[in-house]
C-alpha cells in the first residue's frame, strides 16, 4: 500500500538521522542545526530518541522557530544560541524541512514562516541536509509554490513595489485564527511572491536579498544540501552523499 504524506515524511526523517549518523556526519560533541515544519519535527524527535539510547551524546542544539525550541525542551535537548561561545557562529551540520526542491538542490523555504532563522543557520553549516517527502520534489521553482519574502512592516509597500519589478506577484500572508497578518518570530510580515514564468533561483535569491526593507527571502541556493525524498513506495532517494 503506498505511504501517507505524514508516513513519508516520518520514514524521510528516521532515515536521514540514521544514515548520517552510519556515515558519521552525526557525531557525539557536535553542533546541529534543527530546522522547522512537520518534517522537521520527525527529525528532532529521531535525534532525541539517539541521545536517549547513548548513541548520540554531548549534542549541542541551535533551533530555528519557537516550534523547534518547543520541541528541544520537551525533549530535554539542550539548546544553544548562534552567538553563545560554545557555537562560535558555526555548525557542523543543519537538518531540516523544505516546501520544493529542484533538480540542482535549490530550494524554497519559509512555507512555515521560519525561513530567516533557518537560512542563519543552514548558511553557517558545514553540511546542510534537507530531508522532503516526494511531493516536495520538482522540476522548477517560482510558479507554483510562494516564495516568502519576510518584511520590516514599514517598508511593505516599497519592498512590494522592488519585487513586482522583478516580476513577482505578491500577497500579504494572513494570519490563521489571528486577524491580521502573520507575525514572523522576528517580529516582521510576509510577502509570498509567485511568477507567471519559472526564475533562475540563484540570481533571484541575490536581487531580493539586495532590496532595502528585505530581511531575508525563503530561496536557498547557496549552501547545496544533501537530500532525501521519500517515495509513495518506501523507499528513499539520495542526493549529493559521498
Ligand atoms: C518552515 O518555515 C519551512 O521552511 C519548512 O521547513 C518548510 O515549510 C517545510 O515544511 P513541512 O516539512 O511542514 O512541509
Amino acid at each position: 500500500m503506498a505511504l501517507s504524506q505524514s508516513e513519508q515524511k516520518i520514514l524521510v526523517a528516521n532515515t536521514a538521522i540514521d544514515t548520517l549518523i552510519e556515515k558519521g556526519l552525526i557525531f557525539s560533541g557536535m553542533k546541529i542545526g534543527l530546522g522547522t515544519g512537520s518534517t522537521a519535527m520527525p527529525a528532532v524527535k529521531r535525534l532525541a530518541e539517539h541521545i536517549k539510547d547513548g548513541t548520540l551524546k554531548d549534542i549541542k542544539a541551535v533551533v530555528t522557530s519557537f516550534q523547534t525550541q518547543n520541541a528541544c525542551q520537551d525533549y530535554g535537548i539542550p539548546v544553544y544560541s548562534m552567538n553563545d561561545r560554545a557555537i562560535g557562529g558555526k555548525l557542523d551540520l543543519a537538518i531540516d524541512g523544505a516546501d520544493e526542491v529542484d533538480p540542482e538542490c535549490s530550494c524554497i523555504k519559509g512555507g512555515g514562516a521560519a525561513h530567516v532563522r533557518e537560512k542563519i543557520v543552514e548558511y553557517n553549516a558545514k553540511v546542510f541536509v534537507v530531508i522532503a517527502d516526494s511531493s516536495k520534489s520538482v522540476k522548477t521553482i517560482g510558479t507554483k509554490f510562494p516564495v516568502p519574502v519576510e518584511v520590516i512592516a514599514e517598508a511593505r509597500i516599497p519592498v512590494e513595489n522592488a519585487l513586482n519589478e522583478l516580476g513577482a506577484v505578491c500577497v500579504l500572508r494572513e494570519g490563521v485564527r489571528k486577524c491580521g497578518p502573520v507575525i514572523t518570530d522576528n517580529g516582521n510580515q510576509i510577502l509570498d511572491c509567485t511568477w507567471k514564468t519559472p526564475i533562475n533561483v540563484a540570481e533571484m535569491e541575490t536581487k531580493i536579498d539586495e532590496i532595502c526593507g528585505v530581511v531575508e527571502v525563503g530561496l536557498f541556493s547557496k549552501n547545496k544540501p544533501i537530500v532525501f525524498i521519500s517515495k509513495e513506495d518506501g523507499s528513499v532517494e539520495i542526493r549529493n552523499l559521498k
